[in-house]
C-alpha cells in the first residue's frame, strides 16, 4: 500500500485552489499581468500532477517505487520555484528563478517518462 496517488491528487487540489484563488483576484482587480504564472501553477501544479496521481493509482509498482516519490518531490519543487520565478520575470525582478524552475520542471517530466518506461502503465506492469 502506498500513499503516492493520494498525495499527488491532494497536492494537485491544493495547487488548484491557490491557482483559482489567484485567478479570482486577477479578475476582480482587472490586472491580468501575472496570468502566465497563474496558468503554469494550474497546468503544472494541478493538471500534470493530477494525471500523475491517476497514473500511480492504476500502476502500483510505480506507486511503490522510490523513483515515483522522487518524481513527486521534483514536480512539487518545480512548481514552487517556477511559478514565483515567472511572476518575478514578468515584473522585471530577474529571470534566475524562472530559469531554475524550468530546468526542474523538465527534469520532473523526464523522470515521469522514465518511471512509465521502467514500470509500465497498469497493474500488470512490464
Ligand atoms: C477560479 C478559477 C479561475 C479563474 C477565476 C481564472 C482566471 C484567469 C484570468 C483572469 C486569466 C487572464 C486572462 C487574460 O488576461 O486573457 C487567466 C488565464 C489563464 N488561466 Fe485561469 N482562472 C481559473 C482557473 C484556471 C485553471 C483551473 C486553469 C488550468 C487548468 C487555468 C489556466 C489558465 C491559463 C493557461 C491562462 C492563460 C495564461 C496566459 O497565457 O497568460 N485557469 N485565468
Amino acid at each position: 500500500m502506498t500513499h503516492l496517488p493520494k498525495t499527488c491528487l491532494v497536492t494537485a487540489a491544493l495547487f488548484a485552489l491557490i491557482g483559482m484563488g489567484w485567478g479570482i483576484v486577477m479578475s476582480a482587480s482587472a490586472d491580468h499581468s501575472l496570468s502566465p504564472a497563474h496558468g503554469h501553477l494550474n497546468l503544472i501544479g494541478f493538471v500534470a500532477l493530477s494525471i500523475a496521481g491517476l497514473y500511480y493509482a492504476v500502476s502500483p509498482d510505480a506507486a511503490r517505487s522510490r523513483l515515483g516519490w522522487a518524481h513527486y518531490g521534483l514536480s512539487v519543487l518545480a512548481v514552487i520555484v517556477l511559478v514565483p520565478g515567472i511572476a518575478m520575470a514578468i515584473s522585471g525582478q530577474g529571470e534566475a528563478l524562472a530559469k531554475a524552475g524550468s530546468v526542474l520542471a523538465i527534469l520532473a517530466m523526464a523522470l515521469f517518462g522514465w518511471v512509465v518506461l521502467r514500470f509500465g502503465a497498469g497493474r500488470s506492469a512490464g
